[in-house]
């Protein structure tokens, strides 16, 4: 595509409420308009979730990241709710990420940007727009941001009103989630004491070695001087929260213009995604996103064609600007040699800058044996090897990883070290939605995915040389 093409797609006139005039899908419909107009006047209101000059800080790391400078992780609930809402769980989170973060600083010898799926992430898309149970069929659950959980006709209403309490919570979860970052509590410290407790455990030995290599590197820091107290970056972190944004009048009810910029963006979040069903390119999700200033996240599963991708990095990412558009690959383990190449092909007809991020969860979700759905261990971190080693037969770079995954010991994916078996999955399957990596499965997995990393840059001594 010529500059000049670029920039008649780039002028295309926006406005907030422009997608309202595109074919949506995944979309509830409201049954009463007032209600819903009342919520959406009253939400445009409120105060923004996050500031345009953050969005622009997170894009600012995504091109770091593109570079191949900098480290993605993405990582949280597959849907928060209301009913799991408690300053523990968005603590364990919190926790856990920071400790994989960690984790992967050692194995990509790069900063690790951290994005949480938290604070926001409450709409789902379903592949059923009804479900049945014991021959009575209802609406299917779309996440508590648009209905209830419980299988009754009345919960499954789409309500206008659960906008105001998902808004309600993803602002006490920022509050808490800002303080954690830079209250103390993310100090490296503390946060590799974390690490060495879990790598305590008889179970954990095979990952000692990089816990003490990580111990070793700090206290060699902390002999030099080099502390939280001398070195401010050692003391907080910089947390960014992001969700699908699939609701749309709630994302066009806070989403704001930049005083600086004078340009839109969505204050809901301060990355956006669009899903692997919502991303028709001239559908109504492609178009509310193409206008707003921040960090875009595209899933993008098989069905995906060059055609599309082509037309999608177009519309969302018309100036090519780096850090702007994350691709969020989810093939599935056994069909990333498939899809990846081809589409990495494309990108690089294209000449486009885009982040490759690797969500290796939703190509892997299977029913276990005693009827749950559940993702295993070894499914997942398959499909990130299949990632990794297709990014480093084309010469690309794989940006990040992209998990669902909860602070708390659930038993909803099966594997690990503390092996969940399809047995133990009733224990304590706690999901509003897709089945989550627990805190000792993830962080067994941040080591994991640090090992790949770490002998990818000794085997690839331009990608050390990129990084300095
Ligand atoms: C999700 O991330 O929860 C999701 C539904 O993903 P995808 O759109 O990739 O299926
Ligand atoms: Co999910």
């Amino acid at each position: 595509m010529t500059q000049d093409q670029r920039q008649t797609t780039a002028a295309a006139p926006w406005d907030k409420a422009g997608w309202r005039a595109y074919p949506r899908v995944q979309m509830p419909d409201y049954p009463d308009a007032d209600a819903l107009n009342a919520v959406e006047a009253q939400l445009a209101k409120y105060p923004p979730l996050v500031f345009a000059g953050e969005a622009r800080r997170l894009k600012a790391h995504l091109a770091r990241v593109a570079e191949g400078q900098a480290f993605l992780l993405q990582g949280g609930d597959c849907a928060e709710s209301f009913a799991e809402f408690s300053a523990d769980n968005i603590r364990d989170t919190f926790k856990v990420l920071l400790q994989m973060a960690v984790v992967l600083t050692w194995g990509a010898q790069l900063p690790v940007v951290k994005v949480g799926r938290m604070a926001g992430q409450f709409a789902k898309p379903r592949s059923a727009a009804t479900e049945t149970v014991d021959g009575v069929e209802l609406p299917s659950y779309r996440g508590d941001i648009i209905n209830g959980f419980d299988f009754t006709p009345e919960a499954r209403i789409p309500d206008p009103q659960r906008m105001l309490s998902a808004y309600t919570q993803a602002a006490a979860s920022l509050n808490l989630l800002r303080a954690f970052s830079t209250g103390g509590y993310a100090d490296i410290h503390r946060v590799q004491s974390w690490i060495a407790d879990f790598t305590s455990g008889p179970e954990a030995e095979r990952y000692r070695d990089i816990a003490d290599r990580i111990r070793d590197a700090m206290a060699f820091m902390q002999a030099a001087g080099v502390t939280s107290a001398t070195a401010h970056e050692l003391g907080q972190v910089d947390f960014f929260t992001s969700h699908e944004a699939l609701l749309l009048e709630y994302e066009e009810a806070l989403s704001r213009i930049d005083t600086t910029t004078g340009l839109p963006v969505a204050g809901s979040g301060h990355m956006i995604w669009i899903g692997d069903r919502t991303r028709q390119p001239d559908g109504a999700h492609v178009e509310f996103a193409r206008g707003v200033q921040n960090p875009i996240g595209l899933k993008t599963g098989p069905s995906t064609t060059a055609d599309d991708l082509k037309r999608l990095m177009e519309k969302l990412n018309p100036d090519n600007e780096s850090g702007r558009l994350t691709l969020i690959a989810r093939f599935g383990a056994g069909s990333v040699g498939e899809h990846l190449p081809r589409l990495i092909r494309t990108v690089r007809e294209e000449g486009a800058n885009v982040v490759w991020s690797c969500d290796p969860m939703h190509g892997n979700v299977i029913k276990s044996s005693t009827g749950y759905k559940t993702r295993p261990f070894d499914s997942i971190l398959r499909e990130v090897r299949e990632f990794f080693a297709v990014h480093k037969a084309e010469g690309t770079i794989p940006g990040g990883v992209h998990f669902e995954m909860t602070g708390k010991d659930v038993t909803e994916c099966t594997g690990g070290l503390r092996a969940v078996t399809d047995e133990n999955l009733s224990d304590r399957y706690h999901t509003a939605c897709d089945p989550r990596l627990n805190a000792s499965q993830s962080l067994e997995l941040a080591f994991l995915v640090a090992e790949e990393l770490r002998n990818r840059r000794v085997a690839d001594p331009e990608a050390r040389a990129r990084a300095v």
